[in-house]
């Protein structure tokens, strides 16, 4: 029965079962808790409460989840009333007992809304958390001070300040849940009517969260103190983190309505924030990339072609890594190498990878056996006959893929799509050694490839509308941030990266440091500084690179102090040696001031003035202007579909600073003005003369546009 007068269209309703009420909330996709669910839910509540024939409620949802969250699309506007702590208030305050019916993903506020229930039944599996700081906020609507009360301060701590969500299962141990559902028999709501008719039946009233005292005993005096400081490592330069320490701690000194005032003001505080703006940018920008540039997004979800079974060529780190993706994601691999001996090794360190996995109590025993288990070695091209998808990892000549992709079509049914996993080669090309063109496509995985969330997913001339969807599709099977662009010499973050390396070799000539440089941007916000990156990597990588695949228009100036570093035997980590040293037993970095007079001579040689005024500022400018500056490039040129595409792809794939939101979301936040002011600078700068400023950012800057909005 429906108690209100027309709830058809409504995203809440109020439904009643005997002496239980229900408020169902419908809000696809997710349930968020915009400002007609607020609004929905007060008024249902209030009728509820009302109701004299009404004993106790549930709160269920519709669709595929619980609720979600706040609305994120509503932050950064005007917040509109209810607000959600007032209406949670109510909740708690309800003289009837609530009860959450809870199934999907229970996150941020929707498990604000649940733990403001007087009880909670869920799914075994149903995933609840506080994901807040991972948006560069807190809790908002009391979630600091309701979870400590339940599960204790330390389970709080490590779930807000982490964002993690925890399984029904492993909260139930933690008394945040109160009985587990079954799973398929009845439905949830049924589930909860009849927990709800147990309560009337023992007479349990509302039992409130707000009332229950924080169990102390087994806290360390120094708790607070012992997460601010790993806090200040760990999210190094990230303000929400140690802005929810603070809220949790409240939850101990001060009662609950101060403790949950104080919440808000600090949340509030966090929304206004830059860095809560970029975290935002961030999260739309991985769900935009996802959505197809419009040449590609006319076929219907069900003409993907199915992906049942895969291989891949080459079974070094790259392709072990992609082998393991597809394993993981529970889709069987055929892994083919040339010889029985490299297949072998290939496949151990495989085994090694996941025996990791299983030490560090990732993955289980019986997990490991089932992945390896979906992993079949091969030296024989004709066992790929049955394959949906291939994905080539082998070494990057354009010779060497273009004969595997030639076998490949030779071997492989017809509708099978062809992939490479190349960095820099021309997909064109390489589609060209095969009768199909409209079938291959780029696969780029970022190393370790069953680690790094990003796939550039790269659409050549002729790459059909089906493959294009069908490896979107499979890159969120997978886990991955898929991003589809078009083919240029190295892609998207490649292509950007050369440049953020070019100055940092630049730079070398003219007289910084490494040591100046990898702590310029450091401080700056990366985790580690290009140098030593490109030590750990093997500066021999990108030379080889060079000789193989030269750049479009190579300059002698540019990586010209990692090639000194390459013919001098200092390839990085592997030689102990690199831009700088390395202790043989613990790999330890030591800076190595050898390395200066060999920049010095080589600047004098190539004409290059040396400097002793490179301040830390010119540093990061420089690393961080080249980026944003060839970012503009590629979106004019449309290798890119979005400016927040490229965002995405800085995120998941080159370790930029989430809470400084990616280079294009970074370049309006600091000001268009700025940046456009600065290449000037570097372009009348000594050598600077290569420094464009790209037409776009010109445009943007006369219009005042956004650069992230393109
Ligand atoms: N607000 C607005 N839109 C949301 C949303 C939210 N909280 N959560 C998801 N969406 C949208 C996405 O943008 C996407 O829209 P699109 O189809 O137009 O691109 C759609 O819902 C589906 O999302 P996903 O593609 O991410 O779907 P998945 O099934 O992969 O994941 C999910 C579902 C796990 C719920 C994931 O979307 C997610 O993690 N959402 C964010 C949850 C979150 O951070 N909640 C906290 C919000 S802050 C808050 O609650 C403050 C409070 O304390 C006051």
């Amino acid at each position: 029965m429906n108690l209100s007068q027309d709830h058809s269209r409504e995203p809440v309703q109020l439904l009643k079962h005997g002496p239980i009420a229900e408020i169902c909330i419908d809000n696809p996709p997710v349930n968020a808790l915009s400002q007609p669910v607020r609004q929905g839910l007060l008024t249902c509540l209030t009728a509820a409460e009302k109701d004299h024939e009404i004993q106790a409620v549930i709160i269920t949802c519709n669709g595929r989840t619980f609720i979600a969250g706040a609305d994120i699309s509503e932050f950064g506007k005007l917040l509109l009333e209810p607000h959600l702590p007032d209406v949670l208030d109510q909740l708690d305050r309800c003289t009837k007992p609530i009860v959450a019916a809870l199934f999907g993903t229970v996150l941020g506020g929707g498990f604000e809304v649940a733990l403001s229930c007087h009880y909670r039944v869920a799914l075994p599996q149903t995933k609840l958390g506080l994901p807040e700081v991972t948006l560069g906020l807190i809790p908002g609507a009391g979630g600091t001070q309701l979870l400590p009360r339940l599960a204790g301060a330390e389970m709080a701590l490590e779930m807000i300040t982490s964002g993690k969500p925890q399984t029904a299962l492993q909260l139930f141990d933690h008394g945040v849940i109160d009985v587990l559902l079954e799973q398929g028999s009845l439905s949830v709501t049924k589930q909860a009517i009849e927990f709800a008719l147990q309560i009337v039946k023992a007479g349990k009233g509302a039992r409130r969260v707000s009332q229950m005292i924080i169990d102390t005993a087994s806290c360390p005096n120094d708790l607070f103190d012992q997460w601010r400081t790993k806090l200040a490592k760990k999210a190094r330069g990230q303000k929400a983190p140690q802005y929810c320490i603070n809220a949790i701690e409240n939850a101990l000194l001060v009662p609950f309505e101060e403790g949950k005032k104080r919440e808000r003001e600090m949340f509030i505080k966090c929304l206004e924030s830059s860095q809560s703006r970029a975290m935002r940018h961030a999260f739309f920008a991985e769900r935009s990339a996802a959505k197809l540039p419009p040449a590609y997004n006319h076929l219907e979800h069900a003409d993907l072609l199915p992906i049942q079974q895969v291989a891949v060529i080459g079974a070094g780190t790259m392709g072990g890594g992609i082998a393991i993706c597809f394993a993981n994601a529970g889709i069987s691999v055929q892994l083919l190498e040339m010889s029985e001996d490299n297949l072998a090794r290939g496949l151990a360190a495989i085994r090694t990878r996941f025996e990791q996995a299983l030490k560090r109590g990732l993955i289980t025993q019986q997990q490991l056996d089932k992945r390896m288990s979906l992993i079949v070695g091969t030296c024989n091209y004709e066992d790929l006959n049955t394959v949906d998808l291939v994905v080539e990892a082998a070494f990057e000549t354009i010779a060497v893929k273009q004969q595997i992709f030639s076998t490949l079509d030779r071997v492989c049914k017809a509708e099978a799509i062809l992939a490479t996993n190349t960095s820099y080669l021309d997909i064109n090309k390489i589609a060209k050694s095969t009768s199909r063109t409209h079938k291959v496509i780029g696969m780029h995985f970022f190393s370790p490839a069953n680690i790094m969330k990003l796939l550039e997913v790269v659409y050549a001339a002729d790459t059909d509308e089906q493959s294009v969807k069908t490896v979107m599709a499979l890159g969120k099977k997978l886990g991955k941030v898929s991003v589809a662009v078009g083919v240029c010499y190295g892609f998207v973050g490649n292509r950007m990266y050369a440049c953020y390396g070019r100055e940092a070799n630049m730079l070398l000539l003219e007289g910084a440091s490494p040591q100046q440089i990898d702590t310029a941007m450091k401080n700056w916000g990366m985790a580690m500084g290009p140098l030593a990156v490109n030590d750990m990597s093997g500066i021999d990588i990108g030379y080889k690179a060079r000789q193989e695949n030269p750049p479009v228009t190579p300059d002698p100036l540019y990586f010209r102090a990692a090639d000194l570093m390459v013919e001098a035997g200092r390839l990085g980590q592997k030689t102990a040696a690199g831009f700088y040293r390395y202790d043989t037993q613990t790999k330890k970095l030591q800076v190595d001031d050898a390395v200066l007079p060999m920049f010095a001579e080589e600047a004098l040689k190539l004409g290059v003035i040396q400097r002793d005024d490179i301040s830390e500022q010119e540093i990061q400018h420089r690393l961080i202007f080249s980026l944003i500056n060839e970012g503009a490039t590629i979106l004019s040129e449309g290798i890119a579909t979005r400016a927040s595409d490229i965002d995405a792809i800085w995120l998941n794939g080159y370790g930029f600073p989430r809470h400084l939101g990616g280079p294009m979301c970074y370049a309006d936040e600091i000001g268009l003005d700025k940046v456009v002011a600065g290449i000037k600078t570097y372009q009348q700068q000594g050598n600077g003369l290569y420094w464009q400023t790209a037409p776009l950012l010109e445009t943007l800057l006369l219009s005042g546009g956004k650069l992230a909005q393109q």
